[in-house]
């Protein structure tokens, strides 16, 4: 018999040679870039044995909501699409770390950021269901990144995609915004 396996359900992106998405465009919005790699290969590290050749290599791990209301989470769910839709070729893989400042809120204060200031859900609420989401916490493991963000797409939608990280990034919550580097994939 199977047995689930224990633990947090940890993901590895590897940046190299192999892996089913191929790398179109990569450009850093904030900070330090890292290597350019050919493709980005997604390992869930319960069932797969993750790459020991990468140009890169990072980690994330599926957690809780911690800023989500009753209310906008009942709302997302009636509207996000899953992962894996056919016609969703396109993707982008965006590592962020934010600042020390931030980390130095209450969480009162960085939800106060989040939303009622920035309005992160209201905005994003907009592209869907042309974008499907993955939040993947990097923070709690020790990575160069606090968060990796996976976003699948239409090629159509792409332009759409630009429009909501144009809105994102003019809010407070980005000012508090580092490190992040823009990564486009498409399914190959
Ligand atoms: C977190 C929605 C697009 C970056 C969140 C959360 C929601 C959300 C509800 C909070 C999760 C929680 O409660 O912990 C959306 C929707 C989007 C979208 C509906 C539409 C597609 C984006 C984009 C980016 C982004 C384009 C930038 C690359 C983040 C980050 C967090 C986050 C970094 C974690 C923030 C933190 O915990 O400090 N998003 N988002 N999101 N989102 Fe988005």
């Amino acid at each position: 018999a199977h047995e689930a396996p224990k633990g947090p359900h940890t993901f590895t992106f590897a940046g190299g040679t192999e892996g089913g998405w191929r790398v179109r465009s990569q450009q850093v919005w904030r900070g330090a870039n890292i290597v350019e790699a050919q493709s980005v290969g997604i390992v869930d590290e319960r069932a797969e044995n993750v790459p020991t050749k990468a140009a890169w290599q990072l980690r994330g791990v599926v957690s809780n909501l911690r800023y989500t209301t009753n209310r906008d989470r009942q709302t997302l769910s009636g509207r996000q699409p899953g992962l894996g839709r056919t016609e969703a070729v396109f993707a982008a893989i965006i590592p962020i770390r934010k600042s020390a400042a931030w980390w130095d809120l209450a969480q009162d204060e960085r939800r106060q950021v989040f939303e009622e200031t920035s309005k992160h859900t209201s905005i994003g609420l907009d592209y869907l269901p042309a974008i499907a989401r993955r939040l993947f916490h990097s923070r709690d493991l020790g990575e160069p990144f606090d968060f990796l963000t996976w976003f699948e797409f239409a090629p159509e939608n792409e332009p759409r995609f630009d429009d909501l990280l144009a809105r994102l990034r003019a809010t407070l919550e980005w000012t508090f915004v580092e490190r992040e580097i823009d990564i486009r994939l498409v399914n190959s």
